[in-house]
């Protein structure tokens, strides 16, 4: 029976059924390959028009978009914002309004507060990509971190997932276990008591007191860099140091997990402080390169999925 993507946007990992995301795994599987051949670029969304408006830091997802698009063979506008005329003035959905007025395909949206790229949805004709949304969602990065799990670990149902650091602020750590959840994983988090997740119980993770604990016998290790730009001024005040001995990974506190456990961290790194550099650049276990190219191919398959059969 042949699959069609039943979405218009990409909004959030909730809108998908555990079908539509092995779709879009499968297909971004088969973008992974097609990536690592000499023949990249292929025609499929020839024509279409994707624009990255980014309006908060980032270097993986905009850039991964752009070569995304590309490789699919679209054209590519990456917006400027600060140099827009949202500087003199212009509401948000009024500059999404203007671009989608010129007939573009997809809208890839990054904004600092959540439930922007929804909001945007519901006015605009263009499909919107949810490229991360405050603390809230940020669907492709779990995508991605999906893709690479079930690379190393041939499966992502029932698997045991400990989430370390400032999951409270983390859009990566609740998208994950929104996906996690889809098929079964046993998810534990460990974190500071002030990066602890208020709705805890909502998102169906269980916390533990210590890291030995949360990582026993887990097959997959997330961690997470404490999100600074979350956070109000002089919120946490724990040295870098402290952090490090208290909250940090290193090969030591590794063995209690599965002998073969991975490591998976969404970057930018904070080397030292949640993680060491000898464990951070140990292929054996850590996996943050793997998991960028993985983005280029989830991104692909997003993009695909959502133009490549719309008129
Ligand atoms: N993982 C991630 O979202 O990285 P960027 O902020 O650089 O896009």
């Amino acid at each position: 029976m042949t699959y069609t993507f039943p979405h218009r946007h990409l909004l959030d990992i909730e809108q998908l059924s555990k079908n539509d995301i092995l779709a879009l795994l499968d297909l971004a599987a088969r973008y992974a390959e097609q990536n690592r051949s000499p023949r990249k670029k292929i025609d499929k969304l020839a024509g279409k028009t994707v624009v990255n408006m980014f309006l908060e830091s980032s270097t993986r997802t905009r850039t991964s978009f752009e070569i995304a698009a590309k490789r699919l063979g679209a054209d590519v506008i990456n917006f400027n914002a600060a140099l827009s005329s949202i500087n003199k003035g212009e509401t948000l959905l009024d500059t999404m309004r203007v671009v989608d007025a010129m007939q573009v395909d997809a809208i890839v949206i990054r904004h600092q507060e959540n439930g922007i790229p929804k909001f945007i949805s519901q006015h605009v004709n263009a499909s919107i990509l949810n490229a991360g949304d405050g603390a809230n969602e940020h669907p492709t990065q779990a995508l991605l971190d999906a893709l690479t799990i079930r690379r190393h670990k041939g499966k992502l149902e029932g698997l045991t997932v400990a989430i370390c650091g400032d999951v409270e602020h983390s859009r990566v750590a609740r998208t994950n276990i929104r996906l996690l959840n889809k098929f079964g994983a046993k998810i534990r988090i460990f974190t500071p008591p002030k990066f602890a997740p208020k709705d805890l119980s909502a998102l169906g993770v269980t916390a533990y007191p210590t890291m030995a604990e949360a990582l026993k016998d887990a097959d997959v290790v997330l961690m997470l860099r404490i999100q600074n730009e979350r956070l109000a001024g002089g919120e946490f005040t724990m040295s870098s140091e402290e952090y490090h001995r208290l909250y940090g990974l290193d090969h030591d506190k590794l063995k209690a997990a599965k002998t073969d456990v991975i490591i998976t961290h969404p970057l930018p790194l904070n080397r030292g402080v949640e993680i060491t550099d000898e464990l951070a650049d140990d292929p054996t276990y850590s996996l943050f390169f793997e998991q960028v190219e993985m983005g280029v191919a989830v991104r692909m398959a997003c993009l695909d999925m959502l133009l490549g059969n719309r008129a």
